[in-house]
């Protein structure tokens, strides 16, 4: 399986400073066949970045879609609409859970929306502080896979990636600590023990898992080689060109 880094820029970089980032990320990147490097600009940028993206050196991602393709649903944007400017769409993530109040269901139905439209789900799942100091952390990220992958068939399922995002790991969040490797480990487990039950072993074995939290080149190496970890979701980290391509270097090293 391919390892992921994908750079989520969040509300960060306006157009033109997008496409100077763009270009100066894959002047200097290598062709990688192992190694998927993805960014997820503003969606104002998608279109302008989908024309000057090598894609045989990266891809692009939206931050978020919405599941109908299209009709009378005023400021949204379909993934029908993303369709031949992006590869794969960020789903679910936890700032779009808490500050706009998208809930599982609505989860599961834009993974769905998302295969139906041949993107690639990165679904994203992680218990906040509070939950983890209840001891409701099992219960919640069962519940958001089972939700979120609630319309994905055994067929659908290898194209679609799940990122473990622990809500208090996240820089931005202010009072961010970062999730020991081991706490990291513990979840990874319970993620793959789930895909196991719900697609069998086998088909849940080829399953692209990702961990994002507070990611940065010297903590990447660590998460990278937590067993059944398969790339790396960066926020903050990504903004900075040479700490996004430190942290694909050490991509490169750890993986093969
Ligand atoms: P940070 O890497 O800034 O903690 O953000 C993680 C994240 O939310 C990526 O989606």
């Amino acid at each position: 399986m391919k390892t992921y880094i994908v750079g989520n820029w969040k509300l960060n970089f306006n157009v033109g400073e997008s496409s100077i980032y763009l270009h100066k990320l894959q002047k200097n990147l290598p062709n990688y066949r192992d190694i998927e490097v993805v960014v997820a600009p503003s969606l104002v940028a998608l279109q302008p970045l989908s024309l000057q993206i090598d894609r045989h050196k990266m891809k692009l991602a939206a931050q978020n879609a919405f599941y109908r393709d299209y009709g009378a649903f005023t400021g949204e944007v379909s993934f029908a609409q993303l369709k031949g400017l992006v590869d794969y769409v960020i789903i679910g993530h936890s700032e779009r859970r808490h500050i706009f109040g998208e809930d599982d269901k609505m989860v599961g139905k834009k993974v769905a929306a998302a295969l139906r439209n041949k993107l690639t789900p990165i679904l994203c799942i992680g218990e906040t502080e509070s939950e983890r100091a209840f001891g409701e952390t099992a219960d919640v990220i069962r519940d958001q896979l089972l939700s979120g992958l609630r319309d994905v068939s055994e067929e659908e399922i290898d194209e679609v990636l799940i990122a473990y995002e622990p809500v208090w790991a996240i820089s931005t969040t202010g009072h961010a600590k970062l999730a020991s490797p081991d706490e990291v480990a513990e979840i990874v487990k319970l993620i793959r023990g789930t895909l196991a039950d719900l697609y069998g072993e086998k088909t849940a074995e080829k399953i692209g898992v990702l961990f994002g939290g507070s990611v940065k080149p010297s903590n990447a190496g660590a998460y990278l080689t937590v067993p059944g970890i398969n790339g790396l979701l960066v926020g903050g980290a990504s903004l900075i060109l040479n700490e996004f391509t430190d942290i694909i270097d050490v991509a490169k090293r750890v993986k093969s």
